[in-house]
C-alpha cells in the first residue's frame, strides 16, 4: 500500500475570491486525512451569512470577526482556507510568516463563471472589473506571504493538490 503523505499543519491557502480555496482546501485535507478549515463558512456559522453581515455591520466589523476566527483557525493543525481579504489584517499577515502558505491563482477569464451566481458582496455591483482592482491591489500581499504560487486556472484540483503535497508533505 503507498503510504499516506504527511503535511506539517497548519498549512494555509491565500488568494482572491473564486481562486479555488475551498474546492482545494477540501481535497487537500481529505487526501492528507487532516481537517479542513474554511474560515468564510465558519465566519458564517457563527455570524451568519456574510452578505448580511456586510449589509448590516460593514466591512470593518467583518475584517474584526474575520481576524477572531482566522487566530484561531490558525492554531489548528488543519488545512486552512482563508476568506481573500483575510491577508489584510496585520496580524495575520504576521501569523502567515511563520507557516507554509500556498497562493491559488486565477485569470479574470478563468474566474467569471466561477464567481457567477455568487452572493460575494465586495463584487456585488462591480463584477469582474471590482475582482480585477481588488486582486490588483492585493497582490503585492498575496506575492510577499506565498511559499507557492499555482495558477488555478487551468489545472485540475488533483493536480494542485499534487503540486501542494510534492511540495510540502513528507511520508509516514
Ligand atoms: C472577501 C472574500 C470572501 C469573503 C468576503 C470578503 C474578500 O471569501 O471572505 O466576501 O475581501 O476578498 P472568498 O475569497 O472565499 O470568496
Amino acid at each position: 500500500m503507498p503510504d499516506r503523505v504527511r503535511l506539517a499543519l497548519p498549512i494555509v491557502l491565500i488568494g482572491p475570491m473564486g481562486s479555488g480555496k475551498s474546492r482545494v482546501g477540501q481535497r487537500l485535507a481529505a487526501s492528507v486525512d487532516a481537517p479542513f478549515v474554511d474560515t468564510d463558512l465558519r465566519i458564517a456559522e457563527r455570524y451568519g451569512p456574510i452578505d448580511e453581515i456586510f449589509e448590516r455591520e460593514g466591512e470593518e466589523y467583518f475584517r474584526i470577526v474575520e481576524r477572531e476566527v482566522v487566530a484561531e483557525a490558525l492554531l489548528e493543525e488543519a488545512v486552512v482556507s482563508l476568506g481573500g481579504g483575510a491577508v489584510l489584517h496585520e496580524d495575520t499577515r504576521s501569523d502567515l510568516a511563520d507557516l507554509p502558505v500556498v497562493w491559488l491563482q486565477v485569470s479574470s477569464e478563468a474566474v467569471a463563471p466561477r464567481l457567477a451566481g455568487g452572493n460575494r458582496p465586495l463584487i456585488a455591483n462591480g463584477g469582474i472589473g471590482a475582482w480585477k482592482a481588488i486582486l490588483e491591489e492585493r497582490t503585492p500581499i498575496y506575492a510577499a506571504l506565498a511559499d507557492l504560487e499555482i495558477d488555478t486556472s487551468r489545472r485540475s484540483v488533483a493536480r494542485i493538490v499534487d503540486d501542494i503535497t510534492q511540495r510540502f508533505g513528507g511520508h509516514r
